[in-house]
């Protein structure tokens, strides 16, 4: 099936927008993508016909409720769950911040947690935090600089029966490393230990099944994913049910209203479904499941086939460093590089002045991975993160912008 571009374009206003003349090319998705018609619509809509808070006899009061039980369906779809299982928050990393209080209540002096050193530092930060309170030893997967893939050849001895936890991302926001989470989970779940996963950077680009990966806690964030600003967690029922976040009155005992303390973003919640539904309109199936794992079959194939023409251009530049694992590393479409004789930052902003390119550069904390490559000082990376509504026009315009810049350094 031919990716039907022009339909997916005309559903995100933001593209008409125009910069120095020229209409923008967006190639920031992993900071936040563009958002969805339909999921500006849906907030505007919530918010025209009258909103309210829950548990109301009225009808704002019932639609409120119905739409957010809606919205955790599609959820629930997205990820393979069940929509008790859903929780929704101001971000990732709030979630992260909350769940860590919860999940480390049983930790104690002597256990151990493992995290990753190619992590955003959202999924690091928090865990880490609550391990230090509580005298938890904290180890780490390395990252090897030369594949920039995760080392996972020494998992078995990083594992012991006093791990705790473990977190791990689904892909890298930085470089596009698609981490191996099943063979870690396998892995942490013969010593007993809780899986988490950070699976911000992998929604926009592809299906993620809970249940297949074995994940017990997952977080993200749907900016990232075509709709409106909200975070979400979802965590298997039986660890769910087990948990006491910290909370206040504000919140209910159950599962999983216990994690959403005070009142939620309704008009932002009620674009998390249209969002989802822009994946699943993509695809074709008898079931919403069915139609998202479709939608996501299709935004691979496409991202693949930009990505490639990308990094395959800009590796012919001999001023240009890419930073990438080889061929056979499954990666999201998100290209990091350097140029010689320029920081980053400069980069952009002539990215941004002369050719209307809209990219990012730093180290979006992907902390370690920048520390260790020994690029911190110097500014970190250059960050082109496509998306679902880029073109190859686009990509074209882009690359022809990086050549321009070289030229005339
Ligand atoms: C991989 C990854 N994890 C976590 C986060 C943090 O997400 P949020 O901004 O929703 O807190 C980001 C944001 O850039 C990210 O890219």
């Amino acid at each position: 099936m031919n990716y039907p571009i022009e339909y997916v374009r005309n559903r995100f206003p933001a593209l008409k927008r125009t910069y120095k003349g020229k209409t923008v090319v967006y190639l920031d998705g992993p900071g936040g993508s563009q958002t969805v018609v339909e999921a500006i619509n849906a907030g505007r809509d919530y918010m025209m016909n009258g909103g309210a808070n829950l548990h109301g006899a009225f009808p704002t009061s019932v639609e409120t409720m119905e739409k957010i039980s809606e919205a955790k369906d599609y959820v629930a779809a997205l990820f393979n769950g069940k929509a008790e299982e859903v929780a929704f928050g101001g971000n990732a990393t709030t979630m992260m911040f909350h769940a860590a209080r919860a999940v480390a209540k049983t930790w104690k002096e002597g256990d151990e947690i493992l995290l990753t050193e190619l992590e955003h530092h959202s999924n690091i930060d928090p865990w880490k935090k609550e391990a230090e309170d509580k005298n938890v030893v904290v180890k780490y997967i390395p990252l090897d600089t030369k594949t920039l893939t995760l080392d996972l050849s020494s998992l078995d001895h990083l594992l012991t029966r006093n791990t705790k936890f473990v977190a791990i991302g689904l892909a890298s926001n930085c470089i596009g490393t698609i981490n191996d989470v099943k063979t870690v989970s396998d892995a942490a779940k013969k010593v007993g230990a809780v899986v988490a996963v950070d699976a911000v950077h992998g929604i926009p680009h592809f299906y993620v099944d809970r249940e297949e990966l074995g994940i017990d806690m997952l977080f993200s964030s749907v900016y990232k994913m075509f709709g409106p600003h909200v975070g979400l967690a979802m965590i298997k029922k039986e660890l769910f049910d087990q948990l006491e976040p910290y909370k206040i009155m504000p919140a209910p005992d159950y599962t999983p209203d216990k994690l959403e303390i005070g009142t939620q973003n309704h008009e932002g919640i009620v674009g998390v479904t249209e969002a989802v539904r822009f994946i699943s309109d993509l695809g074709k199936g008898n079931t919403l499941q069915e139609k998202i794992i479709s939608g996501y079959d299709a935004i691979e194939n496409y991202e693949a086939s930009l990505a490639k023409f990308v990094r395959k251009e800009l590796g012919k530049i001999k001023e240009l460093t890419l930073y990438q694992a080889e061929e056979s590393v499954k990666k999201t479409p998100t290209v990091a590089f350097r140029v010689e004789g320029i920081t980053p930052n400069e980069f952009t902003s002539r990215m941004c002045e002369e050719a209307s390119v809209f990219i990012a550069d730093g180290h979006f904390y992907a902390y370690r991975l920048a520390e260790k490559l020994g690029i911190v000082e110097s500014g970190s990376f250059i960050r082109a993160g496509i998306s679902v509504y880029n073109t190859m026009d686009e990509m074209k315009r882009f690359v022809a912008g990086v050549q321009d810049i070289i030229k005339n350094k």
